[in-house]
Protein backbone atom coordinates (compact mmCIF):
# COMPACT_ATOMS: atom_id res chain seq x y z
CA UNK A 1 0.00 0.00 0.00
CA UNK A 2 1.23 3.90 -0.91
CA UNK A 3 2.69 4.42 2.37
CA UNK A 4 2.01 8.74 2.04
CA UNK A 5 -2.00 7.87 1.89
CA UNK A 6 -2.32 4.74 4.31
CA UNK A 7 -3.08 7.27 7.16
CA UNK A 8 -5.19 9.32 4.69
CA UNK A 9 -7.43 6.16 4.15
CA UNK A 10 -7.35 4.81 7.49
CA UNK A 11 -9.24 7.61 8.81
CA UNK A 12 -11.87 7.83 5.83
CA UNK A 13 -12.47 3.97 6.35
CA UNK A 14 -13.03 5.11 10.74
CA UNK A 15 -15.61 7.57 9.29
CA UNK A 16 -17.31 4.86 7.05
CA UNK A 17 -17.36 2.24 9.65
CA UNK A 18 -20.24 1.11 12.99
CA UNK A 19 -19.21 -1.38 14.89
CA UNK A 20 -19.53 -0.84 18.74
CA UNK A 21 -16.30 -2.01 20.01
CA UNK A 22 -14.63 0.44 17.68
CA UNK A 23 -14.11 3.78 19.42
CA UNK A 24 -11.18 5.62 18.03
CA UNK A 25 -8.00 4.55 15.20
CA UNK A 26 -4.52 5.57 16.11
CA UNK A 27 -2.69 5.19 12.82
CA UNK A 28 1.01 5.05 11.78
CA UNK A 29 2.75 4.54 8.56
CA UNK A 30 6.11 2.69 10.39
CA UNK A 31 6.21 2.04 14.10
CA UNK A 32 8.19 -0.16 15.96
CA UNK A 33 5.27 -2.34 17.58
CA UNK A 34 1.32 -1.54 18.05
CA UNK A 35 1.51 -3.59 20.72
CA UNK A 36 4.18 -1.24 22.42
CA UNK A 37 2.25 1.94 21.01
CA UNK A 38 -1.22 0.64 22.48
CA UNK A 39 -0.02 -0.23 25.88
CA UNK A 40 1.84 2.97 26.04
CA UNK A 41 -1.83 4.24 25.38
CA UNK A 42 -4.01 2.03 27.64
CA UNK A 43 -1.72 2.99 30.15
CA UNK A 44 -1.88 7.04 29.88
CA UNK A 45 -5.52 5.94 30.41
CA UNK A 46 -6.79 5.55 26.84
CA UNK A 47 -10.09 4.07 26.66
CA UNK A 48 -11.47 0.46 25.40
CA UNK A 49 -12.06 0.34 21.79
CA UNK A 50 -8.64 2.08 20.75
CA UNK A 51 -7.23 0.63 17.90
CA UNK A 52 -3.66 1.36 17.05
CA UNK A 53 -3.10 0.28 13.21
CA UNK A 54 0.38 0.86 11.38
CA UNK A 55 1.03 -0.06 7.59
CA UNK A 56 4.53 -1.70 8.86
CA UNK A 57 6.48 -2.76 12.02
CA UNK A 58 10.19 -2.44 12.70
CA UNK A 59 9.79 -4.70 15.46
CA UNK A 60 6.82 -6.32 15.29
CA UNK A 61 6.33 -8.60 18.26
CA UNK A 62 5.04 -12.57 18.57
CA UNK A 63 4.65 -14.92 21.33
CA UNK A 64 7.54 -15.93 23.20
CA UNK A 65 9.22 -12.80 22.35
CA UNK A 66 9.63 -14.15 19.35
CA UNK A 67 10.00 -11.71 16.42
CA UNK A 68 6.65 -10.85 14.22
CA UNK A 69 8.10 -10.63 10.67
CA UNK A 70 5.70 -7.88 9.50
CA UNK A 71 6.20 -5.67 5.56
CA UNK A 72 3.93 -3.39 3.84
CA UNK A 73 1.11 -5.75 2.92
CA UNK A 74 0.25 -7.02 6.26
CA UNK A 75 -2.39 -6.22 8.70
CA UNK A 76 -0.90 -5.14 11.81
CA UNK A 77 -2.88 -3.82 14.68
CA UNK A 78 -3.44 -4.02 18.48
CA UNK A 79 -6.67 -2.87 20.41
CA UNK A 80 -6.98 -1.71 23.82
CA UNK A 81 -9.74 -3.72 25.68
CA UNK A 82 -11.11 -3.17 29.51
CA UNK A 83 -13.72 -5.89 29.99
CA UNK A 84 -15.22 -5.97 33.22
CA UNK A 85 -14.49 -9.46 33.98
CA UNK A 86 -11.88 -11.29 36.75
CA UNK A 87 -8.32 -11.30 35.67
CA UNK A 88 -8.70 -15.06 35.19
CA UNK A 89 -11.41 -15.12 32.45
CA UNK A 90 -8.80 -13.03 30.30
CA UNK A 91 -7.28 -16.71 29.15
CA UNK A 92 -10.10 -16.79 26.82
CA UNK A 93 -9.39 -13.59 24.98
CA UNK A 94 -7.23 -15.19 22.25
CA UNK A 95 -9.52 -17.59 21.56
CA UNK A 96 -12.13 -14.84 21.17
CA UNK A 97 -9.64 -13.10 18.85
CA UNK A 98 -8.34 -16.26 16.93
CA UNK A 99 -12.49 -16.88 16.18
CA UNK A 100 -13.02 -13.39 14.60
CA UNK A 101 -9.53 -13.72 12.42
CA UNK A 102 -10.24 -17.37 11.47
CA UNK A 103 -14.18 -16.76 10.57
CA UNK A 104 -12.92 -13.89 8.56
CA UNK A 105 -10.38 -15.56 6.59
CA UNK A 106 -13.08 -18.20 6.28
CA UNK A 107 -15.12 -15.56 4.19
CA UNK A 108 -12.14 -15.96 1.71
CA UNK A 109 -12.93 -19.34 0.70
CA UNK A 110 -10.23 -20.62 2.56
CA UNK A 111 -10.07 -23.51 5.28
CA UNK A 112 -8.55 -21.62 7.94
CA UNK A 113 -7.79 -23.66 11.08
CA UNK A 114 -6.78 -22.63 14.58
CA UNK A 115 -4.01 -24.19 16.25
CA UNK A 116 -4.14 -24.05 19.76
CA UNK A 117 -4.27 -21.76 21.19
CA UNK A 118 -4.72 -19.08 19.15
CA UNK A 119 -2.68 -19.71 16.09
CA UNK A 120 -4.50 -19.13 12.66
CA UNK A 121 -3.03 -21.29 9.49
CA UNK A 122 -4.14 -22.29 5.91
CA UNK A 123 -3.16 -25.24 4.59
CA UNK A 124 -0.61 -25.97 7.39
CA UNK A 125 0.80 -22.47 7.18
CA UNK A 126 0.48 -19.81 9.35
CA UNK A 127 -0.87 -16.97 8.33
CA UNK A 128 -2.45 -14.97 11.40
CA UNK A 129 -0.66 -14.69 15.12
CA UNK A 130 -2.52 -12.91 18.13
CA UNK A 131 -0.24 -11.54 20.72
CA UNK A 132 -2.22 -10.42 23.85
CA UNK A 133 -0.81 -9.30 27.10
CA UNK A 134 -2.29 -7.58 30.06
CA UNK A 135 -1.65 -5.37 33.14
CA UNK A 136 -3.26 -6.57 36.64
CA UNK A 137 -2.52 -4.71 39.54
CA UNK A 138 -4.28 -6.54 43.12
CA UNK A 139 -6.27 -9.04 41.01
CA UNK A 140 -7.99 -6.24 39.29
CA UNK A 141 -8.10 -6.02 35.70
CA UNK A 142 -6.37 -2.81 34.24
CA UNK A 143 -6.17 -3.18 30.44
CA UNK A 144 -5.82 -5.46 27.86
CA UNK A 145 -3.80 -5.80 24.62
CA UNK A 146 -5.19 -7.63 21.62
CA UNK A 147 -2.43 -7.56 19.02
CA UNK A 148 -3.54 -9.31 15.88
CA UNK A 149 -1.06 -9.64 12.68
CA UNK A 150 -2.51 -11.16 9.74
CA UNK A 151 -0.72 -11.82 6.26
CA UNK A 152 -2.88 -10.42 3.88
CA UNK A 153 -1.16 -9.13 0.88
CA UNK A 154 2.29 -10.17 1.27
CA UNK A 155 4.65 -12.16 -1.06
CA UNK A 156 6.13 -15.05 0.78
CA UNK A 157 9.50 -14.72 -0.15
CA UNK A 158 9.68 -11.43 1.54
CA UNK A 159 10.11 -13.59 4.71
CA UNK A 160 13.29 -14.41 6.12
CA UNK A 161 14.67 -17.98 4.97
CA UNK A 162 13.31 -19.48 8.49
CA UNK A 163 9.86 -18.15 7.93
CA UNK A 164 9.28 -18.77 4.65
CA UNK A 165 8.26 -22.53 4.33
CA UNK A 166 6.70 -22.08 7.53
CA UNK A 167 4.16 -19.10 6.77
CA UNK A 168 1.31 -18.01 3.89
CA UNK A 169 -0.65 -15.29 3.23
CA UNK A 170 -3.78 -14.27 1.24
CA UNK A 171 -2.66 -12.93 -1.46
CA UNK A 172 -0.66 -16.11 -1.59
CA UNK A 173 -3.36 -18.54 -0.94
CA UNK A 174 -5.74 -16.47 -3.75
CA UNK A 175 -3.73 -15.49 -6.08
CA UNK A 176 -5.21 -12.14 -5.69
CA UNK A 177 -4.24 -8.71 -3.96
CA UNK A 178 -7.39 -8.61 -0.90
CA UNK A 179 -8.81 -5.32 -0.39
CA UNK A 180 -7.48 -4.29 2.87
CA UNK A 181 -9.89 -2.33 4.31
CA UNK A 182 -12.72 -4.72 3.55
CA UNK A 183 -10.84 -7.59 5.31
CA UNK A 184 -10.46 -5.38 8.54
CA UNK A 185 -14.34 -4.29 8.67
CA UNK A 186 -14.83 -7.66 8.44
CA UNK A 187 -12.53 -8.71 10.76
CA UNK A 188 -13.10 -6.06 13.38
CA UNK A 189 -16.72 -6.53 12.87
CA UNK A 190 -16.41 -10.49 13.84
CA UNK A 191 -14.43 -9.23 16.59
CA UNK A 192 -16.96 -7.19 17.86
CA UNK A 193 -19.55 -10.37 17.95
CA UNK A 194 -17.50 -12.76 19.67
CA UNK A 195 -16.00 -9.86 22.09
CA UNK A 196 -19.79 -9.26 23.24
CA UNK A 197 -20.26 -12.94 23.41
CA UNK A 198 -17.15 -12.90 25.93
CA UNK A 199 -18.84 -10.12 27.77
CA UNK A 200 -21.90 -11.30 27.95
CA UNK A 201 -20.26 -14.83 29.90
CA UNK A 202 -21.22 -17.06 26.85
CA UNK A 203 -18.20 -18.70 27.61
CA UNK A 204 -19.75 -21.94 26.55
CA UNK A 205 -20.23 -20.98 22.99
CA UNK A 206 -16.71 -19.73 22.49
CA UNK A 207 -15.16 -22.63 23.41
CA UNK A 208 -17.72 -24.66 21.47
CA UNK A 209 -17.17 -22.44 18.24
CA UNK A 210 -13.53 -22.52 19.09
CA UNK A 211 -13.98 -26.29 18.55
CA UNK A 212 -15.75 -26.26 15.23
CA UNK A 213 -12.49 -24.04 13.82
CA UNK A 214 -9.36 -25.92 15.93
CA UNK A 215 -7.77 -28.60 14.13
CA UNK A 216 -5.83 -29.42 17.40
CA UNK A 217 -8.08 -31.85 19.55
CA UNK A 218 -8.00 -35.64 18.79
CA UNK A 219 -4.24 -34.93 17.54
CA UNK A 220 -0.83 -36.07 18.42
CA UNK A 221 1.11 -33.16 19.95
CA UNK A 222 4.36 -32.14 21.34
CA UNK A 223 3.71 -29.21 23.56
CA UNK A 224 6.90 -27.19 24.43
CA UNK A 225 6.43 -24.98 27.05
CA UNK A 226 9.31 -23.47 28.71
CA UNK A 227 10.35 -25.57 31.06
CA UNK A 228 8.87 -29.06 29.80
CA UNK A 229 8.55 -30.57 26.74
CA UNK A 230 5.12 -33.32 26.90
CA UNK A 231 3.77 -36.31 24.26
CA UNK A 232 0.53 -37.30 24.36
CA UNK A 233 -3.17 -36.88 22.81
CA UNK A 234 -4.55 -33.74 22.73
CA UNK A 235 -8.30 -34.15 23.82
CA UNK A 236 -10.53 -31.09 25.05
CA UNK A 237 -10.08 -27.52 26.26
CA UNK A 238 -11.63 -26.37 29.37
CA UNK A 239 -13.66 -23.54 30.05
CA UNK A 240 -10.50 -21.41 30.16
CA UNK A 241 -9.60 -22.25 27.43
CA UNK A 242 -6.42 -24.79 28.66
CA UNK A 243 -5.48 -27.36 26.43
CA UNK A 244 -5.94 -31.19 27.85
CA UNK A 245 -3.81 -33.67 27.38
CA UNK A 246 -3.33 -37.14 28.12
CA UNK A 247 -0.09 -38.26 27.54
CA UNK A 248 2.05 -41.01 26.32
CA UNK A 249 2.55 -42.47 29.51
CA UNK A 250 -1.58 -42.00 31.01
CA UNK A 251 -1.29 -38.51 33.24
CA UNK A 252 -3.89 -36.12 32.45
CA UNK A 253 -2.03 -32.83 31.88
CA UNK A 254 -3.92 -28.86 31.90
CA UNK A 255 -1.49 -27.06 29.49
CA UNK A 256 -2.02 -23.03 29.99
CA UNK A 257 0.79 -22.01 27.80
CA UNK A 258 3.23 -23.15 25.28
CA UNK A 259 3.82 -24.49 21.84
CA UNK A 260 1.51 -27.07 20.32
CA UNK A 261 3.02 -29.10 17.76
CA UNK A 262 1.52 -31.91 15.67
CA UNK A 263 3.01 -35.05 15.61
CA UNK A 264 1.80 -35.40 12.14
CA UNK A 265 4.00 -32.82 10.75
CA UNK A 266 7.46 -33.16 12.97
C1 LIG B 1 2.33 -14.86 17.42
O1 LIG B 1 1.72 -15.68 16.74
O2 LIG B 1 3.46 -15.11 17.86
C2 LIG B 1 1.68 -13.54 17.72
C3 LIG B 1 1.96 -12.51 16.68
C4 LIG B 1 1.25 -11.21 16.94
C5 LIG B 1 1.65 -10.14 15.96
C6 LIG B 1 0.87 -8.88 16.12
S1 LIG B 1 1.11 -7.75 14.79
C7 LIG B 1 0.29 -6.50 15.66
C8 LIG B 1 0.72 -6.62 17.11
N1 LIG B 1 1.95 -5.89 17.35
C9 LIG B 1 2.95 -6.70 17.67
O3 LIG B 1 4.13 -6.32 17.89
N2 LIG B 1 2.55 -7.95 17.67
C10 LIG B 1 1.13 -8.07 17.38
Amino acid sequence: MNEHTFKEKILVFSKGINIDLIKKFVVFDEISSTNIKAKELAQDGEGEGTVVIARIQKSGRGRFERVWESPDGGLYLSIILKPDVSPDKTTLLPLVAALAVSTTIRKYGLSAAIKWPNDVRVNKKKIAGILLESEVIENQLCYVILGIGVNLNIDVNLFSKELKDAVTSLSHELHVTVDYHKFLEDMLSALDTYYTMFINGEFDRIISEWKTLSDTLDRRVKIVTSSDEILGNAYDVDSSGFLLVVTDSGKHKKIMSGDCLYFSEL
